[in-house]
C-alpha cells in the first residue's frame, strides 16, 4: 500500500491541528446547544471521530451514507441515500461534518433533504476543499483547508475502497490509476 503514494499533501500532526481549530470553533459557536454532528459515511468517519472528540461542548452523533461516486476519480452526478438518520432533527441545530467538497453536488442534495425535515439551523464542516472542481456551490460554515485539484486518499479517504486506512492525506501515484 505505502509504495503506491507519491507524496503526503497534508500530514497527520497539520490534520490533528485542523481537527482542533475546527473543533474550537464549534465548541464556541455552539456552546449550550446541543447540536447534532452528523458524520457523512463512508470518507468523514476518521475525520469525524477526531473532530467530534474536539468539541468541548454536549453533541450528539449520527450518520448518514449517501453515494454520488462510482469506482472512479469523477462524481456521476447520481446522488442515492444509502443510509439515513436515526434521530428527527426538527428544531435541532444540525452540523453536517465532510471529509471532502469537489464538486459540491453529493452535499447540495443532502442539504437540500435535511432542510426539508426543519431544523433549527443547518451549517456544513468539512476537513477539506476543492474550490476549482465545484460545480454547485455550498455554504461552508468550518472548513480546515482548501487544496489543490488532486484526487487525495487517506485519513478516511479511499480509491475504489482502498487507502482509508492511511494516517496521512497523501496524493497517489498516477500509474494506480491507469492499471
Ligand atoms: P462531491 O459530490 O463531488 O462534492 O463529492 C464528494 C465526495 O466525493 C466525498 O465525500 C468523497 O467521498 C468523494 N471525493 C471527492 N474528492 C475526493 C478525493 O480527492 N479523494 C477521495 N474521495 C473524494
Ligand atoms: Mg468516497
Amino acid at each position: 500500500m505505502l509504495n503506491d503514494i507519491k507524496e503526503v499533501l497534508i500530514p497527520r500532526e497539520k490534520i490533528a491541528e485542523m481537527c482542533a481549530e475546527l473543533g474550537k470553533q464549534m465548541s464556541k459557536d455552539y456552546e449550550g446547544k446541543n447540536p447534532l454532528l452528523v458524520c457523512i459515511l463512508k470518507g468523514s468517519v476518521v475525520a469525524f471521530s477526531d473532530i467530534y472528540r474536539e468539541m468541548t461542548t454536549h453533541c450528539q452523533m449520527d450518520f448518514m451514507c449517501a453515494s454520488s461516486y462510482g469506482v472512479g476519480t469523477e462524481t456521476s452526478g447520481v446522488v442515492r441515500i444509502v443510509k439515513d438518520l436515526d434521530t428527527d432533527i426538527e428544531g435541532r441545530d444540525v452540523i453536517i461534518v465532510e471529509d471532502i467538497i469537489d464538486s459540491g453536488v453529493t452535499l447540495s442534495y443532502l442539504l437540500k433533504v435535511l432542510k426539508s425535515r426543519n431544523p433549527n439551523s443547518l451549517e456544513i464542516c468539512t476537513l477539506l476543499s476543492k474550490p476549482a472542481r465545484r460545480k454547485v456551490d455550498v455554504p461552508i460554515k468550518y472548513k480546515g483547508i482548501d487544496i489543490p485539484d488532486e484526487f487525495v486518499v487517506g485519513y478516511g479517504l479511499d480509491y475504489a475502497e482502498k487507502y482509508r486506512n492511511l494516517k496521512d492525506i497523501c496524493i497517489l501515484k498516477p500509474e494506480v490509476y491507469q492499471k
